[in-house]
């Protein structure tokens, strides 16, 4: 059962989407299936994101159907039937019984009846909501319910004639994200920035990028986030540049840096934080005059997150930022408008400022309404992550900026006014981390 999020708002959420459908019409979202780690090894589950959102029911073997107008209830769902035996075995399961009892669902029924009732609810209805495309597997066990019924037209069956992507009008709901969403939000970031602090403050001991990692899987555990939200990159020195680096393994080094982006979630809500910092606890000059300018990009960025301007203002802001100060530190020649015009910067700067933040690390939600940007509004959330990385083989500038890679990443929700950042705890100006090492 989830804390933060209360049954009446998966509820709410419910009746929302069944809002934007069309009459007539049925929407079908399985759960995440389970997958095999190594022979009768499981990875961990994780939910479904569409899935959790619209139910919070976090079991395996689940299909959530949507039904407006039904009069035995709208939102009815399949899953695993209580087993005493199995139970023993593998924990508690909820139970037909318990998913309308403790989750609010109007019907459901054991998944194994699936085949023999579905079809019968999908009949007559014209149009089918599914994530189409999405998974072969349960693509074609779509079509295999529709065919029972094309099966049955000549005794005055209706199969439905249109299919349509359930994702286009749920992921526009999932963009915009609730008080108690934000509360969950905002747990993960304080969790992941508590992490990031411990690992901060025992960086100085030396050892390897691994050591710093399970200062971070320490905190997240230590507060109950047993999973992270994605693949924590602990790069040191040059492997600070390498965008994705998740090996982790590599020695760490006095006069290096060390780039950490990671964070937990909370009930399957992300928190994403990169901070970059000395592994001896003092930043060199060059590692200073370039964190600055990752840093005032980051500030600037941030500054322009707010309700009216577009979602790539803030990018725009931290792009004018660190092109500036490449040509200020010589690493770039030219003006400001040339550098912008001619992308000379990407070598430097490859990636975007940020992505949607939710229930997905790169949360689902459009960029782009036609060919214009989206608009932010309040309740929207979002990273701001500019970086600066000078690559180990780059030739065009001086030795002494060669293998730094520096990011800065916090996360923000829009607000009425501005936004608000949910991951402050974790210090971000040379002096607070040069300070929080020292101590
Ligand atoms: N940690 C993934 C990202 O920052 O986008
Ligand atoms: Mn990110
Ligand atoms: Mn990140």
């Amino acid at each position: 059962m989830t804390v933060y999020i209360p049954m009446k708002e998966f509820a709410e959420r419910r009746r929302k989407l069944m809002e934007r459908m069309a009459p007539d019409s049925i929407a079908i979202l399985p759960a995440a299936s389970e997958r095999v780690r190594n022979r009768d090894v499981l990875h961990p589950f994780r939910q479904d994101s569409d899935f959790q959102y619209l139910t919070g029911f976090g079991e395996p073997d689940a299909v959530l159907v949507l039904i407006p107008g039904r009069d035995h209830g709208e939102s009815v769902l399949f899953c695993k039937e209580r087993n005493p035996e199995k139970e023993l075995w593998d924990g508690f399961l909820v139970g037909p019984e318990g998913a309308i009892e403790r989750f609010g669902l109007d019907d459901a029924f054991p998944i194994s009846d699936i085949d023999d009732i579905l079809p019968g609810m999908i009949e007559g209805r014209s149009r089918v909501y599914y994530p189409l495309g999405k998974d072969h597997t349960f693509d074609a066990q779509v079509m295999d319910w529709v065919k029972l019924i094309r099966s049955k037209v000549r005794s005055g069956a209706q199969p439905p004639g249109e299919f349509v992507a359930l994702e286009h009008q749920l992921h526009d709901l999932r963009l915009y994200k609730s008080a108690n969403e934000i509360k969950a939000m905002a747990r993960a970031g304080e969790i992941s920035a508590e992490a990031h602090r411990r690992a901060m403050q025992r960086a100085r001991r030396g050892g390897s990028e691994y050591n710093l990692e399970a200062e971070l899987v320490h905190t997240f555990m230590d507060h109950g986030a047993r999973a992270t939200a994605y693949p924590s990159i602990v790069g040191g020195g040059a492997n600070g540049c390498i965008l994705h680096y998740i090996d982790n393994s590599a020695p760490l080094k006095d006069g290096d840096l060390v780039l950490i982006d990671a964070g937990c979630e909370v009930e399957c809500y992300a928190a994403d934080i990169t901070r970059t910092f000395p592994v001896n606890g003092k930043f060199s000059e060059d590692q200073k005059a370039l964190y600055e300018v990752v840093l005032a990009a980051q500030v600037a960025a941030i500054d322009a997150v707010r309700p009216g301007n577009h979602w790539n203002h803030p990018h725009e802001a931290a792009l004018e930022v660190l092109c500036q100060g490449l040509i200020d530190l010589g690493l770039l020649r030219g003006t400001l408008a040339q550098v912008l015009d001619t992308e000379a910067y990407k070598p430097f700067y490859m990636h975007r400022t940020g992505h949607w933040l939710g229930l997905d690390v790169h949360d689902v939600g459009d960029y782009k309404v036609g060919d214009a940007w989206r608009v932010l509004e309040p309740g929207m959330a979002l990273t701001v992550e500019p970086g600066l990385y000078v690559a180990p083989d780059n030739t065009e500038v001086e030795p002494r900026w060669r293998g730094l890679g520096i990011r800065i990443e916090d996360d923000v929700v829009v607000t009425r006014d501005g936004c608000r950042v949910l991951t402050d705890g974790v210090p971000k100006t040379v002096a607070e981390i040069e300070a929080l090492m020292a101590g």
